[in-house]
């Protein structure tokens, strides 16, 4: 008996789910074969009111309720899924799960390599790690184009100093973001170019320098079918970012014909600005909730849920339900090689004489010297950082290559030789002093050193910290023909090189995520040619350029920042 109930109870359910399948299927909007934006527009004709007024604010962030960094409620009644956004540019970040994603390379970084198909691998490897996620948005690429060196946030931005490197690379980045069934968002529209004062800094410019050099990438974006941007927190001319009609409405809607939404920075929404062109408060209805929405006319309104619509169909999260959770694991090996990779293209050969690189793999005597190299820094700071499951330490993958057991500095192990190919190498974490001259123990130094950056403040000059400068200028000091000196460094974005004289080689993988460690030894032993290129300037002094203040960080208490530099900053300036 228990089992006739049990039967009838099934098969009634899976009438029931053939039947809301095929109506959902007969609804014009589900009708595959329809523009996305004609299939957004119907769908919005069926929405009472307050359902698309639902969907103009949003929620945060990453609690019990609304489990990703931005939420909107979904609307079970027309089979839209709650919208999940998630950080960042650069990997999903679960703040909750560390560890349980793959902590790519950074924008910057992907830009270094000069390839397109490495920026698809790139948004493609990261997209797939969204969708596993149970999110339909990634809150990236961060495209903003890099005016100011010390800018903290230069590492998240995949145009570097050139407008036209943005226009193109973001294009693969968002079409292998958007394979994956997520939808991308690029970010931050504009003139997000410094982290001090970001909040209430003006930045000053005239139409046409931001035409050619700071909108290309989102150009760029567009073509690529983006189907979100986020505006930033500063203000354009003096009027905010996210209510600013003309770079909102007439530049980006009217002008580059956008047709995808607008959604705030968290918290940089400051009016009802659904005129001038937000589409979307996030992560809160201060300002866009069902009361003051009423004020509004309603084919403003209107035009905002097609524009939000539009992208969820246009990837095909509105056809094909994602039926993942937030709390699985989804880095994996494969995942790992893939950021390996993107990290080897984009690591970038600055010097090389004396035929230092690349070296040999027997009869080498190794000394590896500071703590980037034991326990890297691979990542800048803030909403974009991915903290990784495990990062092998470059002194491990250089001892794997050489084939020596791998030392251990936290067990005082410094030093290990194999006993079969002559090879050996040495820990030094930067504090011991280099040998006066060339001694017979080593035929390579190996330097690593790092410096980062994060969101919410720009670096406060452009140097190495905690002595890594002292130190490598001192191994560069050691004289000796049969004994070369290379250097790593991990940076967010240029720095000063005061000690490139006494390097032989200087290789740069700016912030190069999880699997350095196995990229940069694959470069080092010529497993791999260093094929990226600058995609900006480093100078040789802090503000070589001469920036007055009124230009960077800005007069009034840095709420005025002009950019009277025009097109001549970073190598258009050199
Ligand atoms: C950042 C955005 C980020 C958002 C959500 C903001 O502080 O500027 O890039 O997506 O936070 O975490």
């Amino acid at each position: 008996m228990k089992t006739i109930i049990l039967l009838s109870v099934a098969v009634c359910l899976v009438i029931a789910t053939v039947i809301a399948e095929s109506n959902s299927k007969q609804q014009p909007w589900m009708n595959t074969n329809l523009d996305p934006k004609d299939r957004a527009r119907a769908l919005m004709n069926q929405m009472t009111a307050e359902e698309k007024k639902g969907m103009l604010y949003g929620y945060g962030c990453q609690s019990k309720e609304w489990p990703y960094v931005g939420n909107v409620a979904a609307i079970p009644r027309l089979n839209i899924p709650s919208l999940k956004y998630n950080d960042g540019p650069q990997g999903f970040r679960d703040d909750a799960m560390p560890g349980s994603t793959t902590a790519w390379p950074s924008g910057l970084t992907a830009a270094a390599s000069w390839q397109r198909e490495t920026l698809q691998a790139w948004g493609e490897g990261m997209g797939k790690e969204f969708y596993l996620k149970g999110a339909n948005v990634q809150l990236g690429p961060g495209v903003c184009v890099a005016r100011i060196p010390r800018n903290g946030r230069n590492f998240e931005y995949l145009s570097g100093e050139d407008p036209f490197l943005g226009y193109v690379l973001v294009q693969d980045a968002i079409n292998g973001i958007q394979s994956q069934q997520v939808v991308a968002n690029a970010k931050h529209y504009v003139n997000n170019n410094q982290e001090t004062n970001r909040g209430s800094v003006s930045e000053n410019v005239d139409e046409r320098t931001r035409f050619e050099m700071y909108y290309p990438p989102f150009v760029g974006a567009i073509e690529a079918n983006v189907g979100s941007m986020m505006c930033s927190y500063n203000k354009i001319n003096h009027v905010y970012s996210c209510e600013n009609n003309g770079t909102l409405m007439t530049d980006l809607k009217v002008r580059m014909g956008f047709d995808g939404y607008v959604m705030s920075d968290w918290g940089a929404t400051h009016s009802l600005s659904i005129e001038q062109g937000l589409d979307q408060e996030m992560p809160s209805n201060n300002f866009f909730n069902q009361t003051n929405l009423d004020s509004k006319p309603q084919h403003a309104i209107d035009d905002s849920v097609v524009r939000i619509l539009t992208g969820f169909f246009a990837v095909g999260v509105m056809d094909k339900p994602n039926p993942n959770q937030i709390s699985s694991n989804v880095t994996s090996i494969e995942q790992n090689d893939i950021a390996q990779k993107i990290s080897e293209n984009s690591t970038i050969l600055l010097k090389n004489v004396n035929e230092a690189l690349p070296l040999q793999k027997t009869n080498l005597k190794v000394v590896v010297v500071g703590a980037q190299s034991w326990q890297p820094v691979v990542h800048g700071g803030g909403s974009g950082q991915v903290v990784p499951a495990w990062v092998k330490p470059p002194l491990w993958s250089i001892c794997d290559m050489l084939g020596v057991d791998r030392i251990d500095p936290s067990t005082g192990t410094l030093s290990k030789c194999s006993s079969d190919n002559g090879n050996c190498v040495t820990y030094n974490d930067g504090s011991q002093n280099p040998p006066g001259t060339a001694s017979k123990d080593y035929n390579v130094a190996i330097l690593f050193i790092q410096t980062s950056s994060s969101e919410g403040s720009d670096r406060p000059n452009l140097s190495f910290a905690n002595g890594q400068d002292q130190y490598t200028t001192n191994w560069g000091q050691v004289k000796g023909n049969s004994f070369r000196k290379v250097l790593v460094m991990s940076t967010p974005g240029a720095v000063l090189t005061p000690w490139a004289d006494g390097m032989d080689s200087i290789l740069l993988n700016f912030m190069p995520g999880q699997a350095m460690g196995d990229a940069i030894t694959n470069v080092l032993f010529g497993e791999v040619n260093p094929s990226g290129k600058l995609p900006l300037t480093f100078p040789n002094k802090e503000n070589e350029q001469e920036m007055a203040v009124a230009q960077y960080p800005g007069l009034q208490n840095g709420e005025n920042a002009t950019y009277s530099e025009g097109f001549f900053f970073g190598y258009r300036w050199y």
